[in-house]
């Protein structure tokens, strides 16, 4: 049944934003809340899966038996991910990882100098966590990735499946204001190779489910 779709099943969930160093008391971040990979972390629990979930710096509860290990920076996310990743199954990249770190991190706090009104930082890319999984050619789980776009939503979606090798990829569109970044409500839409399937307006909880349902029959060898 629905209920159980991922009995026996191992699943590896990245949520929430990172959070990169620019000095000891300064970041770069994002607005994730992590409430979606937090809601997909519980679906994928209550369909029976053995769940892990690489959670970065957010303000929520650990779902009930679920495993939660926290890291703050990309670096240290992906190193979690793929020791994660080794024994599982699915692997779901729902956090938003910053694309950029400062190429370095001040020992000390970055002073302000007088009479200098501009200032600039440095940033160098960080890995790409879930292409990373994707790559692999061996333990390779069935790999998931998001898209939070502004426009050409599918299209973008297509592309970045294909340019990151993903079985699947969950796109929202974060222009409009009632869904997205740090709301309770989401409206996605799921692309494969092969099909894509809108699935409307819900409660992030109750998107959950439905995503999960689909990534259990997708994730059918
Ligand atoms: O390229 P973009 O950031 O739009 O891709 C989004 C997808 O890629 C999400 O699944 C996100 O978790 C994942 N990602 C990642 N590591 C990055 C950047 C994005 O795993 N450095």
């Amino acid at each position: 049944g629905s209920s159980d779709c991922l009995r026996g099943k191992s699943v590896v969930i990245t949520a929430g934003p990172t959070r990169e160093a620019l000095d000891p008391v300064r970041y770069l971040s994002n607005h994730s809340s992590g409430k979606m990979g937090f809601a997909l972390a519980e679906a994928a629990q209550r369909a029976g899966a053995q769940v892990t979930l690489i959670a970065g710096p957010v303000n929520l509860a650990t779902p009930a038996q679920v495993k939660r290990v926290d890291v703050v920076d990309a670096r240290d996310m992906r190193a979690a991910a793929e020791r994660a990743a080794d024994l599982c199954d699915i692997f779901i990249g729902a956090a938003a990882v910053a694309d950029f770190r400062p190429a370095t991190m001040a020992e000390q706090k970055i002073k302000k100098r007088e009479g200098c009104d501009e200032s600039a930082i440095a940033l160098v890319k960080n890995p790409d966590i879930v292409a990373g999984i994707a790559a692999r050619s061996q333990r390779r789980p069935f790999t998931v990735g998001f898209a939070a776009e502004t426009q050409q939503v599918e299209h973008y979606a297509q592309d970045k499946l294909q340019r990151k090798n993903l079985d699947m990829i969950i796109a929202n569109d974060v222009s409009s204001t009632n869904s997205g970044f740090n709301s309770d409500r989401n409206a996605v839409t799921v692309i494969d190779r092969h099909s894509s399937t809108h699935l409307p307006q819900a409660l992030k909880a109750d998107l959950a489910r439905q995503l999960i349902e689909i990534i259990a029959a997708k994730a059918q060898p």
